[in-house]
């Protein structure tokens, strides 16, 4: 079998596996990208069952996804809590700690995770890193009116920023579904995955980081024919 099948494979046993984890939940948060995409397909597999709960969405992609199933999904801004939030990952680290906003998500991803009760990432094994940044960059959704700003900053920093480029369908840079633009930032290797987050965090222009530092609860590693469950003993907020 070739290595994108062993991939698909390990992403759809992770995102079967996270449906045991909404099965009490009221409301639901649901994230972006290629292995959420298999979540909803197997929520529309299992049909009936989640017709009663509420589901809200890091994206206009996965507002029309599970639209097209028949789920009731209401707008972030009308939703107070959530139960559980089902999301993948880029990178994930030993201590649970990701890169994520490959889909250019990630300030909402941020929000839905932060306000969940529970924060479930379901991932294929080639996710697992030793440390974050080996094979993706720090995505930033920035605030157009500070886009040179921001990115002058950071290349003084040296942190190698690129602004991220639509390739199709559209002329110019990756426009978020908050209206940001994305940096993506190439910090030196060996970073300090918490000091970035704080120096980048706090950048006026900057509206959030795709460094999501203790906020998983679980991480469901899909493998081709099994799962490992990880899980965060303390949660830091
Ligand atoms: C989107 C994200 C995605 O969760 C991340 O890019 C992983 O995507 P995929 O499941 O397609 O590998 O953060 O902003």
């Amino acid at each position: 079998m070739s290595v994108g099948g062993d991939v698909n494979k390990a992403k759809l046993n992770a995102a079967r596996k996270a449906v045991e984890f909404i099965t009490d939940a009221e409301v639901i948060g649901v994230g972006t990208g290629s292995t959420v995409e298999m979540f909803i397909k197997i929520l529309s597999e299992l049909g009936s069952d989640f017709r009663d709960k509420v589901f809200t969405a890091s994206s206009i992609d996965t507002v029309l996804k599970l639209s097209d199933i028949g789920l009731k999904v209401l707008h972030p801004a009308s939703i107070e809590r959530i139960d559980v939030y089902v999301d993948s990952a880029d990178e994930v680290d030993r201590d649970l700690n990701m890169i994520k906003g490959g889909g250019a998500a990630l300030t909402l991803e941020k929000i839905l995770t932060y306000y969940s009760s529970k924060r479930i990432f379901i991932v294929d094994h080639t996710k697992l890193v030793s440390h974050l940044g080996e094979k993706h960059p720090v995505p930033i959704d920035v605030q157009p009116y500070a886009l040179r700003m921001v990115y002058s900053y950071l290349l003084r920093q040296g942190y190698n920023p690129k602004i991220r480029y639509s390739v199709k369908g559209k002329y110019g840079p990756v426009i978020s579904d908050i209206g940001g633009v994305i940096i993506d930032v190439y910090p030196p290797k060996d970073f300090d995955p918490q000091e970035l987050e704080r120096e980048l965090a706090s950048l006026p222009g900057v509206i959030e980081t795709g460094l999501f530092i203790g906020l998983a609860d679980y991480v469901i590693v899909g493998y081709e024919d099994r799962v490992n469950v990880l899980k965060r003993e303390v949660r830091s907020m």
